[in-house]
C-alpha cells in the first residue's frame, strides 16, 4: 500500500487531489473488499482474533496513507485504534476523526444473496457485513488524508483518528480506555465517519441519537421442562407469564406502561417538533421499505416524531419451550425474552434498568419467578446544540458537495462513544458520514454504493480545506 503512494510522488506526478482520489479508487474498492473480508464480529467470542486483525489492518492502513502514530491499542475488550499527523502548525484546529472497525452479526446467512465476509460488487454496490456500517464510511476519511498528503505533502490542518473494534456491543470498555487515554484524543472538534446521509442526493445533519439500555428477563416456574398433559393445570407456564409481563410493559397502543418510565423525558419543544417537521416523511415509502403493513409508534407523536426523539422498548429476541417442527407437548421449565430500550433525554441507562427491575418485581405473574439481567454496554441519548460551529462548517461542506442544503435530522440508533468523548473531553461530535438508511444495516444483503463512498471521500477532503481556512 505504501509503495503505491510514493510511487506516484517520485515520479513527480503532480495531481490534484481529486485526481488522485479518481485514479486510485479501484484500488480503494479492492481494499474496502479486503477489509470487509475480515469478519471482525464484536458480539462473537469466536472472532475475537478477527476483531484484532481489522484493528491491525487498519494500522497497515494508515500507515500506508502516511499517518503517523498509528497504533493498536489494548482495552480491557476489543482493541482500539489510534493515529495522528499532527504537522499543520498550532495556529490549525485539531480535528479528532471517529468510526468503528467491527461489525454485527451477519446471521442467518441463508437470507444473504452472497456470502457476507465474501463481499461482492454489484452494479454500482458493494454487498457485504459492514460494507456501510462503518467500515466503507469509516476508510473514507483516510483515503481523503491519503489524497491530500500524496497531492499536496501537508493537510490543512492536524488530524487525530480514534477508531474502535467495540462500537457494535456497545463500548463496554471506553469510558475506562478514554480517560486514561486524554492526550491521545485532544482536539478542538470532533467528526464521526458512523452516522449517514439522507440519500445519495441529499445532505443531512444527524443533530441527535439516542441512548440504549440492553437487558435480559428470564422467566423460571419448574424445576424442568414436564409433560404438558401431566402438569398443565398443576404449574404456571412460564411462557405464558413471561407474555403476561411484556404485555404489562407497553400497552397495544404504543405506550409505555413501565412504572416510571417517561418521568426524566424531556417534552418535545414546538421549536423540536416544527424541525422535524421540515424533514419530509413519506408514509407510503416507509411502509415499502419495511414491509410493515401500518405505522405503529406512540400516541400524539407524529411517526417521524417516535422514530427520531421518543423513547422505545423493543423485545429482540424471545425463546421458550420446544421451537423445532410440529408438536411437542412440553410445559416449559423457563421463559426470556431480550430487550432494549432506546432512551432520550435526560433519561439514563442506569434508572431505566432500576425502573424495569421494579416493574417486573411489581407485575410477576403467580406460580414462577422472574429474574432481570443487565447486558454489557450502554449510551446516553446524545444531542448536538444548535449553533455549534463545527456543525455550521460541516453544513456548508455539504450544500457544496450536493449542491443542495442538508436536512437537520436525528436518528433512532446510538453510538455510546459520543457522550463519553463529549463528557471526557468536552466536545459534541458532529456526524460527518456517508452511507444510507437503506443500506440494510445489521440486517441481510448490508451493501453500500460506491458513488456515496467516492463522494465521501471528496467532502472529507473539502471539510478539512474549509477548517485549515
Ligand atoms: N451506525 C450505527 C448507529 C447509527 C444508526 C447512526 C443509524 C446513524 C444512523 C451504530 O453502528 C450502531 O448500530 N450502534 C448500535 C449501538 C448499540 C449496540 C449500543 C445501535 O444503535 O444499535
Ligand atoms: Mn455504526
Ligand atoms: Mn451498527
Amino acid at each position: 500500500m505504501a509503495t503505491v503512494v510514493r510511487a506516484c510522488r517520485t515520479r513527480g506526478i503532480t495531481m490534484s487531489w481529486a485526481e488522485y482520489l479518481d485514479s486510485h479508487q479501484s484500488r480503494f474498492v479492492d481494499e474496502l473488499l479486503e477489509f470487509i473480508r475480515i469478519p471482525s464480529v464484536s458480539a462473537k467470542p469466536e472472532n475475537t482474533g478477527d476483531v484484532r486483525v481489522a484493528g491491525q489492518w487498519v494500522v497497515d492502513r494508515l500507515r500506508a496513507a502516511g499517518i503517523d502514530n498509528a497504533e493498536m491499542l489494548e482495552t480491557a475488550g476489543h482493541p482500539v485504534v489510534c493515529a495522528d499527523w499532527l504537522h499543520a502548525g498550532p495556529e490549525k484546529p485539531t480535528i479528532l476523526i471517529y468510526g468503528h472497525f467491527d461489525v454485527q452479526p451477519a446471521e442467518p446467512f441463508d437470507l444473504w444473496d452472497s456470502p457476507p465476509f465474501e463481499p461482492e460488487i454489484r452494479g454500482d454496490r458493494i454487498y457485504g457485513r459492514g460494507a456501510t456500517d462503518d467500515k466503507g464510511a469509516m476508510f473514507i476519511p483516510i483515503l481523503a488524508t491519503e489524497a491530500l498528503l500524496s497531492e499536496t505533502g501537508t493537510l490543512p490542518v492536524n488530524v487525530r483518528f480514534f477508531f474502535e473494534g467495540q462500537e457494535e456491543i456497545g463500548s463496554p470498555d471506553l469510558p475506562e480506555f478514554i480517560a486514561a487515554n486524554l492526550d491521545r484524543l485532544q482536539a478542538d472538534m470532533i467528526f464521526s465517519a458512523d452516522g449517514g446521509q439522507w440519500d445519495p442526493d441529499t445532505p443531512q445533519m444527524v443533530l441527535g441519537l439516542k441512548g440504549l439500555v440492553s437487558l435480559e428477563i428470564k422467566v423460571t416456574g419448574a424445576a424442568s421442562d414436564l409433560h404438558s398433559g401431566m402438569h398443565g393445570g398443576g404449574v404456571a407456564n412460564p411462557g405464558l407469564a413471561l407474555a403476561h409481563l411484556l404485555a404489562s410493559m407497553k400497552s397495544p397502543d404504543g405506550r409505555i406502561t413501565i412504572d416510571g418510565f417517561y418521568d426524566d423525558v424531556v417534552d418535545l419543544t414546538d421549536e423540536d417538533r416544527a424541525a422535524i417537521a421540515r424533514v419530509p416523511w413519506d408514509e407510503a415509502a416507509y411502509l415499502a421499505q419495511t414491509g410493515a403493513p401500518a405505522t405503529h409508534g406512540e400516541p400524539g407523536y407524529t411517526p417521524r416524531e417516535a422514530l427520531w426523539a421518543r423513547p422505545t422498548f423493543e423485545i429482540n429476541g424471545l425463546t421458550s419451550g420446544w421451537q423445532g417442527a410440529g408438536t411437542k407437548t412440553v410445559l416449559p421449565s423457563v421463559a426470556s425474552a431480550k430487550i432494549t430500550c432506546r432512551l432520550v433525554a435526560n433519561q439514563t441507562p442506569e434508572k431505566i434498568y432500576d425502573l424495569i427491575v421494579a416493574h417486573v418485581a411489581a407485575h410477576c405473574p403467580p406460580g414462577v419467578t422472574a429474574e432481570v439481567t443487565k447486558n454489557p454496554g450502554r449510551a446516553d441519548p446524545f444531542l448536538v446544540p444548535a449553533g455549534h460551529n463545527a456543525t455550521a462548517i460541516a453544513g456548508q461542506v455539504l450544500e457544496e458537495v450536493y449542491g443542495t442544503t442538508p436536512y437537520q435530522t436525528r436518528v433512532g440508533g446510538s453510538i455510546p462513544v459520543m457522550s463519553t468523548l463529549l463528557d471526557e473531553l468536552g466536545l459534541h461530535a458532529v456526524m460527518f458520514a456517508f452511507g444510507h438508511e437503506d443500506e440494510n444495516q445489521h440486517a441481510p444483503n448490508e451493501f453500500f454504493r460506491l458513488p456515496t463512498f467516492r463522494r465521501g471521500q471528496t467532502a472529507y477532503v473539502r471539510l478539512m480545506q474549509a477548517l485549515g481556512g
